[in-house]
């Protein structure tokens, strides 16, 4: 089926990076030098999408402004000569109209802030990414597009199990595929003693239009908060719930450790960086006595 819309939800407060945050978008981060919203919309394009939708809110115009012309920085670049460092500046621009933006008047949880965008969606399903989870590969969504068929789609991970209370956690059924496997049950931010398995939910989602419905009347779960994973556990038995368990590595870049893994990780993978990175890292470890 093809998929042609995606939501971006970046209305979150981002309190896990203060001070960075206050004034500054968390999905602006960048991992190397690149925003994490861009990992994001780039994992996007190359599924397909080809309406891109983002749930803002106040102080996140930084985002508007990174996917638009910046004419004084590209006329600078351009009389200068320097057109690889233009390409640069550009390579995140897509056709024009295919961006939209609407606000999250408050952050009152992602099933909140996906709801926010259901004027924009018709009668189909569409894909959501949470630009946070940066997936190695950039070809997760485009699996799971290919992979869908009706219902809800979930990608999922095992996670330590001393960790499961900062998920969604599946209650795994039929192994449907290699990676594809029934969902039975969904919990928000189990403990541990209950969480039902160690499979937990990351941030991509192909969702079934109905999921709008059940997102209107969606009361608040953990958090005080929306939480998408409910209205998800809502639709299984009157429609299909999947999840597809990718093999690429994940980094939780919503959280200090994992955004700096990401960026260990991404930069020894450059070849002007990893040389000198990598020798660096051993000697700080030696010197840290490990
Ligand atoms: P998080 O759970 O990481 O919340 O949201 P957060 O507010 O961004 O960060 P912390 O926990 O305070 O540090 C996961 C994704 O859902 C979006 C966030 O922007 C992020 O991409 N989100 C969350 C919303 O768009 N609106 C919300 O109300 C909550």
């Amino acid at each position: 089926m093809k998929i042609k819309k995606a939501i971006f939800p970046v209305g979150g407060l981002g309190t896990r990076f203060l001070p960075a945050t206050k004034s500054m978008p968390k999905e602006m981060l960048p991992i190397v030098d690149k925003p994490l919203i861009q990992y994001a919309v780039e994992e996007a394009a190359k599924a397909g999408i080809e309406q891109f939708i983002f749930v803002t809110s106040r102080g996140k115009s930084a985002i508007e402004n990174h996917f638009d012309h910046s004419f004084e920085l590209e006329n600078n670049l351009l009389s200068k000569g320097k057109k690889e460092t233009l390409k640069t500046a550009q390579e995140m621009l897509k056709i024009p109209g295919s961006f939209a933006y609407v606000r999250q008047q408050e952050p009152a949880g992602l099933g909140h802030a996906v709801w926010c965008a259901r004027h924009l969606i018709g009668n189909e399903p569409v894909a959501v990414i949470l630009a946070d989870d940066l997936i190695e590969g950039s070809k997760t969504i485009g699996e799971m597009i290919q992979n869908y068929t009706t219902g809800n789609m979930l990608a999922v991970m095992e996670v330590d199990k001393a960790d499961v209370s900062s998920y969604g956690v599946i209650t795994p059924g039929k192994i449907l595929n290699n990676s594809n496997i029934e969902i039975l049950n969904l919990v928000e931010k189990p403990s541990k003693e209950t969480a039902p398995s160690n499979l937990a939910v990351v941030g991509r989602y192909i969702l079934e239009p109905a999921i709008f419905d059940v997102l209107e009347k969606q009361k608040r779960g953990a958090s005080n908060e929306i939480q998408l994973t409910d209205a998800i556990a809502s639709r299984i038995g009157k429609s299909i719930c999947t999840g597809y368990k990718f093999s690429e590595e994940r980094f939780d870049c919503g959280s200090k450790l994992g955004f700096i893994q990401a960026n260990i990780k991404f930069s020894i993978q450059r070849k002007e960086m990893k040389n000198e990175l990598t020798k660096w890292l051993k000697e700080e470890i030696m010197k840290s006595n490990f």
